[in-house]
Parts: structure tokens; C-alpha cells; sequence
């Protein structure tokens, strides 16, 4: 039995901010159990709700030398749907009300967690086979263990993967102020830590690690082009060779319609008709006019730049002005869109709804009520939301960019196939005129719509198709 180890910033159900606490929470659950032992190391952040902290329990501590002083690294776990979970405790660096705060002190606690995580494993007396590594936040994990463990013969056999989720994001500050890499020797911290003058703990991982995933196909290809390279794209060709694109699934068990228990109206692709019954219940939640004819568009995202709502805000005006367009906003994140979506819900109450937080039932509802779901990414690794409305039969229509670009087949009237609608320019104009051909298609050909709202009900998102090719990573790791 070879055992693998998820090193990570966030998982479900016990710390989410986006797709990665969705991916880290899900897949080792499908990954082949006759195989592989997969566990899961992430912090044990003083915000995971207490329902979960009161059900750790703690394995050991230890003190470990570390630049500031030695560090306290408490090690708790908890099973989860079968996986075993270990939480890093340090009140020091996890204290807070959010997982990430200031990026000078994220740098230095995952700096700190990276650490911690290989500190840790020979006190569990437990030595895993590959550590998966995801995102920049353990990016360093290769590295430190290139570093301090070279010729610790514990560490001899271990091997690496890092899987980007998402390139922009590279754990960038001032090398010479992070105080838990200030014993890497120069020779690293300027060589493969250090990109434009900055610290970079993605490019670290990225040249360390044995292997090198990220979440689409199409996303590979592109953060491997100054476009969508992040500055990282000639690190990126130079790895090629060792890069893979897996795109990510869904957990089939928490997106099903059929069985919801956040939905009002269970429905699936045999009693689609059900899912009017949820639309008219969100209309009615989220205070918008009981209208039977209105297309209802649905956003559920953090709402930063790269989701592509200045496009969304710049043709809301235009888009409100046709007939029986609804539209129901369900995110946070930069304040400037927090503020003109509520601004639209304020001048159109009967027709936009902006609900700025976090939810996770309404997330659920929205997906399962609404009859188009929109993600006008400027650039997007994978997406999980277009996938989750797709379970839904709820028909998204979006940027064709990376993930996007291959799990949404855009509608080909003459064949009747696709699962959705995509435009190809960072445009507004191209968005709208996109939009409104799919508000045509709702409004006059409900058959079509009906079948391909069945389409999107019936693609295969789940993980089980995606793990195999982990899992062959992993044999040819560890073979
Ligand atoms: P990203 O990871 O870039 O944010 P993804 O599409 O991969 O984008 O994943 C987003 C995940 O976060 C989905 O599960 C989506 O439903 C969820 N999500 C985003 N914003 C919210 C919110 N405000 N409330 C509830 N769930 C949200
Ligand atoms: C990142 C990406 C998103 C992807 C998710 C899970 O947050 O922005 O596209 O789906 O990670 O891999």
C-alpha cells in the first residue's frame, strides 16, 4: 500500500474560500483505497468551526528548531468521510478569523506550515510515499525538503507533486523579510526562490517538485504563454516535460440534485420538470417578482478580477433591458463589485438580487434554481462552478478560457449538442451578443432547451473518471 499526503492551504468541509478546499476535500475520497492510503495535512486554523475542532484528537507536540525561536508544532486528526485528516496547530501563525490575511504574514506562516509538515512526519512515525503539494502556499515543501533533508535518510524516498490551481497567486514579498526562509541558503533563496527581485514560493515548487500538475488541459498550454503565465511562463516551458493538465471533477455526492438536502424540490434528468418548482422558491428568497417567463441568470463566485464581472457590469444596464431577465449575484471579494451589483439590486429589486457573503446552502439553491449560470472569466484554471450548474441543468454560459474551454461544449443548433454557451474575447459586447442568443434559444425553442439543460445534467464530472491518471502518477513515481 503506498501512501500519499496532501499538504494544503484549505479542504472541505473544514476551511473553504474557493475550488481548492472543493478539490483537496473531494479527491482523496476517489482515488483507488486498494492502492493508495491518502491523508490529508493542512492548519489547524483557530476559524475551522468548532463542530470540527471538538472531534480532533490530538497525536503529539513537539518543538522544532526554526529561524524565530523553537516553534511549538502540535499535530491533531480526525476522520472524514474515510480520510484521515492532520491539522498543524500553532496559535502563533493560525489565529484569526480567516485563513488568509495580510500577504507579509501569509508568506511566513505557510512558509512556517511547509515546514512543519515535514518536521512532523517522522514524530507520527509515518513516512508517505509522495507529498502532494497544492498552490503556492507549499511551494517551499519541495524545496525545504531538498534543503534540510537531503541527507536525512527518513526523507530519502519521498517524492513530490504540485499541483497550480491557480498561477497568479506565487507567495511574493521581500525575500530578506520572511523570517522562516532566512536560514535557506543563499544560493536557493536568490536562485530558485527568487523571481524579479521578489520571493516566489510557486516557482520554487515548480522547479522542485518531481512533478508538476495543474487543473485543465488548456490551462497548462497557457501558463506556459506570456498571456497567461504570470511572469512564470519561461519556468514553466522549461518544466514542460514534467507538466501535466488533469482537469478537476466534482463530488457527485454534494452536487446532486436528486438528493440535496439544501434544495426545497429534489429533481433529476427523469422529473426535470421539478426544478421549476426550485426556481420559483429562489425567486420567492431572494425577493425577486414571481415572473413564470423570466430566464433567471445566476452568478455564485468570489468577485474579483479574474471572473470577468467588469465585463458583467458594464452591459447590466443594457442586458436589464430585455424583458423577463432576472439576475441573482451570490459572492464577495473586491469591494468595487460588491457595490454596483448591489446598486443594480437596488434599482431593479423585482429583477437583481445581490447577496454579497459567503453560503453554502444558498450556493446550492441558486445552482439548482436558476436557468443559466454565468462566468465571464478573464482567465479560469479549471472552474468547478460551471461544472456544479451543469449537475443542476442549470446551462452555463462562459469565457472560453482554460477549464472553461474544455468541460463546456458551446450549443451547435444545427446538431442540437453542446452543454452551454461560450464567446472567445475578453469583450462585453461579445458577452452580451452571447447572452442574448442564449435568452433566443430559452425563449423560442424550449425543447431544444429542455434537452440540453439534460445534457448538461448528464456529463460526467465526477472524480472517478479524473483519479486514474493521478493515481498513474503516483505508480510512476513511486515504481
Ligand atoms: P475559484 O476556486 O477560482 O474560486 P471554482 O469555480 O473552482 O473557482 O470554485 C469555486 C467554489 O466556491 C465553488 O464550489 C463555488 O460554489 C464556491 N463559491 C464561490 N463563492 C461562493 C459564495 N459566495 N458562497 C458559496 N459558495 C461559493
Ligand atoms: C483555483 C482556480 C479554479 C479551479 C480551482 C480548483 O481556485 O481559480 O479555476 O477550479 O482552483 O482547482
Amino acid at each position: 500500500m503506498k501512501k500519499i499526503l496532501f499538504a494544503a492551504s484549505e479542504g472541505n468541509p473544514f476551511i473553504k474560500t474557493g475550488g481548492l478546499a472543493d478539490v483537496v476535500g473531494a479527491l482523496p475520497k476517489y482515488i483507488d483505497k486498494s492502492l493508495y492510503e491518502v491523508s490529508i495535512m493542512m492548519p489547524l486554523y483557530q476559524c475551522i468551526p468548532e463542530r470540527y475542532r471538538k472531534k480532533m484528537k490530538k497525536v503529539t507536540h513537539f518543538y522544532e528548531d526554526m529561524p524565530r525561536e523553537q516553534e511549538y508544532i502540535g499535530i491533531y486528526k480526525m476522520k472524514e468521510s474515510g480520510i484521515t485528516y492532520y491539522f498543524i496547530d500553532n496559535e502563533y501563525y493560525f489565529a484569526g478569523n480567516a485563513p488568509y490575511n495580510q500577504i507579509y504574514e501569509d508568506v511566513n506562516k505557510f512558509a512556517f506550515f511547509s515546514r512543519a509538515v515535514l518536521a512532523a512526519l517522522p514524530q507520527m512515525d509515518y513516512c508517505p510515499d509522495v507529498i502532494h503539494c497544492h498552490d503556492w502556499q507549499t511551494g517551499l515543501l519541495p524545496l525545504f525538503l531538498k534543503v534540510f533533508y537531503n541527507e536525512n535518510a527518513f526523507y530519502s524516498n519521498i517524492k513530490t507533486i504540485l499541483t497550480i490551481h491557480n498561477q497568479k497567486f506565487q507567495g511574493r514579498w521581500r525575500i530578506d523579510d520572511i523570517e522562516n526562509c532566512r536560514d535557506i541558503p543563499e544560493k536557493y533563496r536568490y536562485g530558485a526562490m527568487e523571481a524579479y527581485g521578489e520571493s516566489n514560493f510557486l516557482k520554487a515548487g515548480i522547479l522542485y517538485a518531481d512533478q508538476v500538475t495543474t487543473v485543465s488541459e488548456t490551462y497548462a498550454r497557457e501558463i506556459q504563454t506570456p498571456e497567461g503565465g504570470e511572469g512564470l511562463e519561461g519556468v514553466m516551458r522549461e518544466v514542460s516535460e514534467k507538466l501535466l493538465g488533469i482537469t478537476n471533477g466534482i463530488d457527485e455526492e454534494e452536487y446532486n440534485p436528486k438528493i440535496d438536502k439544501n434544495i426545497p424540490y429534489p429533481f433529476g434528468v427523469g422529473n426535470i420538470a421539478e426544478k421549476k418548482k426550485d426556481k420559483k422558491a429562489l425567486q420567492k428568497e431572494m425577493g425577486l417578482k414571481q415572473d413564470s417567463k423570466a430566464c433567471l441568470i445566476a452568478i455564485v463566485s468570489r468577485l474579483t478580477q479574474q471572473k470577468g464581472f467588469e465585463l458583467v457590469v458594464s452591459v447590466m444596464e443594457e442586458l436589464l433591458q430585455t424583458e423577463h431577465v432576472q439576475v441573482v449575484v451570490l459572492g464577495t471579494g473586491e469591494e468595487r463589485f460588491q457595490h454596483d451589483f448591489s446598486w443594480f439590486a437596488q434599482k431593479y429589486p423585482d429583477r437583481v438580487s445581490a447577496n454579497i457573503g459567503y453560503s453554502e446552502d444558498k450556493a446550492h439553491r441558486i445552482y439548482a434554481g436558476a436557468d443559466m449560470f454565468l462566468m465571464p472569466s478573464q482567465f479560469e484554471p479549471c472552474g468547478l462552478s460551471q461544472l456544479i450548474s451543469m449537475r443542476y441543468g442549470t446551462v452555463p454560459i462562459v469565457r472560453e478560457t482554460g477549464g472553461l474551454k474544455d468541460t463546456v461544449e458551446p450549443y451547435n443548433e444545427i446538431w442540437q449538442t453542446g452543454n452551454g454557451f461560450g464567446f472567445r474575447n475578453y469583450n462585453a459586447g461579445e458577452m452580451l451578443y452571447i447572452i442574448r442568443y442564449a435568452l433566443k434559444i430559452y425563449q423560442e425553442q424550449p425543447k431544444a432547451w429542455r434537452a440540453m439543460m439534460k445534457r448538461c445534467m448528464k456529463r460526467d464530472s465526477s472524480w472517478q473518471s479524473v483519479t486514474k491518471k493521478y493515481e498513474n502518477l503516483y505508480a510512476k513515481l513511486t515504481d
